[in-house]
């Protein structure tokens, strides 16, 4: 939690400002003066400013250029109740994060306090991120393969993926969608002895088990209706290399016998032929599902289980390594810019902000997603939040406070038409997270379970 210091001559409005943002959860620091408020600045670490434009002495136009001169990284809102288009220009010019007008309602403040957080975290982000890039050169890692990452969590996966390459040992790869399971999968091959041999990637979720029968282990002709010449399967295109059985927790149960012995033995035959084939493959497998819920719920065969999991890396959803994030947005906008043949871009501080904000549920794809779409859509050299997809824009109504879509419905229904919007907002706020929106909302979690359910709020 942050600090943000109140710069206000009218007691009334700094403390009133002061208390919605402890309530916040926040520290809020207050001062009378534009002087009282940058002595405070210097002796304690404020993560946000937000002053009055006129006071006596000191005005708050002079407050934001010192402490821009003192920390161009912090965010300066100014408030006024004089609000001119010019000033609200001249502040905005010399870097005012925002300027709002008096009177304002508590809902516009909160908001700019999680924004300016957001702006804060990325800064210090990006500027850790500076800093260590040259630091951790030679110490860590920050790559494996085609992989970014250094949150504890990659470090450790690098280690793994380091230590297990050379080993020709079965890997099990977990991990939600669009965590990279499949990356994990090359990069491991990559770094093995099996190199130069290759790389084959079966989804066992996506086709019919008489299909993946034959497309795993290949068929003679005239196997079955429409099998008009023989074919290879890719146990067999595999020989020499690594085969990626993807989405392994698809597979049927007969078909699962199949796989196991062929795992065990590195032997099978194919579809209508009795000759037993014998190949030299490594196995890496990968999964979203919980297999060992899956073996429980008697759809997966336990012996194929630990079969297969002899060596175990799961990988994290991103939001639980959000320090992954510059990284990962630096290298997908590089990578992207170059296959879209866009010259480079930056991404500015305040859309990373937004993006470390993010819930990601569908993982670093997402992002990818996100980030492709903004090359396409932002025509400067940085993207901006505006770029990024209206997911992940601030909503237009947060704006303006909450609104009545139909003023003809009766007293219970507005109300309920107002909580569902509170709701929604305090959810999209805190990134999808239960608890800190019920925090926010001031209710207990078991209420805001029923709300959501409620409101058929996902
Ligand atoms: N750590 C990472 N560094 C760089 N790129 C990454 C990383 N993790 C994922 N990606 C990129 O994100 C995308 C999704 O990764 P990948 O296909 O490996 O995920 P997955 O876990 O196999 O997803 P799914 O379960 O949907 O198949 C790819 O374009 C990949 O290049
Ligand atoms: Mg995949």
């Amino acid at each position: 939690m942050g600090t943000v210091l109140v710069i206000d001559d009218h007691e009334t409005v700094r403390l009133g400002i002061s208390k919605i943002v402890d309530r916040m959860g926040h520290h809020g620091l207050t001062a009378a003066s534009g002087a009282e408020g940058l002595e405070l600045f210097r002796a304690q670490d404020v993560d946000f400013v937000i002053t009055d434009l006129k006071m006596e002495g000191m005005d708050g136009v002079e407050v934001l250029r010192r402490i821009r001169e003192l920390d161009p990284d912090v965010p300066v809102m100014i408030i006024t109740a004089y609000g001119t288009v010019e000033t609200a220009v001249e502040a905005m010019k010399i870097g005012a994060f925002d300027f709002v007008t008096k009177p304002f309602a508590p809902e516009v403040v909160r908001l700019k306090v999680t924004r300016a957080m957001e702006l804060c975290e990325a800064r210090r982000a990006r500027n850790r991120f500076e800093q260590e890039t040259e630091y951790l050169r030679g110490q860590v890692e920050l790559r494996c393969g085609e992989l970014v990452g250094r949150s504890e969590a990659m470090q450790q996966i690098f280690r793994a993926i380091e230590k297990v390459a050379p080993t020709d040992t079965t890997v099990l790869i977990t991990g939600e969608s669009g965590t990279g399971k499949e990356l994990v999968a090359r990069a491991i091959h990559a770094k093995s002895k099996r190199a130069g041999g290759p790389f084959v990637a079966v989804n066992c979720g996506a086709l019919a088990e008489g299909l993946l029968e034959s497309e795993l282990f290949g068929h003679e002709r005239g196997a079955f209706t429409g099998a008009v010449r023989r074919k290879m399967g890719r146990f067999e295109l595999a020989n020499g290399g690594t085969l990626f059985l993807d989405e392994i927790s698809e597979i049927s149960p007969a078909l699962q016998v199949k796989l196991l012995r062929a795992i065990q033995e590195r032997t099978f035959e194919r579809v209508g032929s009795e000759r037993t084939i014998e190949v030299d493959v490594r196995i890496v497998a990968a999964t979203n599902r919980n297999l060992e819920e899956r073996v429980r719920q008697g759809l997966f065969r336990e012996d194929l289980l630990y079969r297969i999991m002899v060596v175990p890396i799961e990988i994290p959803p991103l939001r639980d390594r959000r320090e992954d994030i510059v990284d990962l947005s630096k290298h997908l906008v590089e990578r992207l810019s170059q296959r879209l043949g866009m010259a480079q871009k930056v991404v500015s501080d305040e859309a990373l902000g937004r993006l470390m904000a993010h819930h990601w549920p569908g993982n670093v794809r997402e992002l990818e997603n996100a980030l492709e779409q903004a090359l396409v859509f932002c025509d400067g050299e940085r993207i901006e939040v505006d770029c990024l997809p209206t997911q992940l824009r601030p909503q237009p109504h947060d704006e303006s406070t909450l609104s009545i879509s139909n003023d003809q419905a009766s007293l219970p229904e507005i109300l309920e038409d107002l909580e569902r919007q509170l709701i929604l907002k305090a959810y999209h706020e805190s990134g999808g997270t239960k608890t800190e929106t019920a925090r926010r909302l001031g209710i207990k979690t078991s209420a805001l379970y029923y709300k959501l359910d409620k409101y058929g709020i996902r």
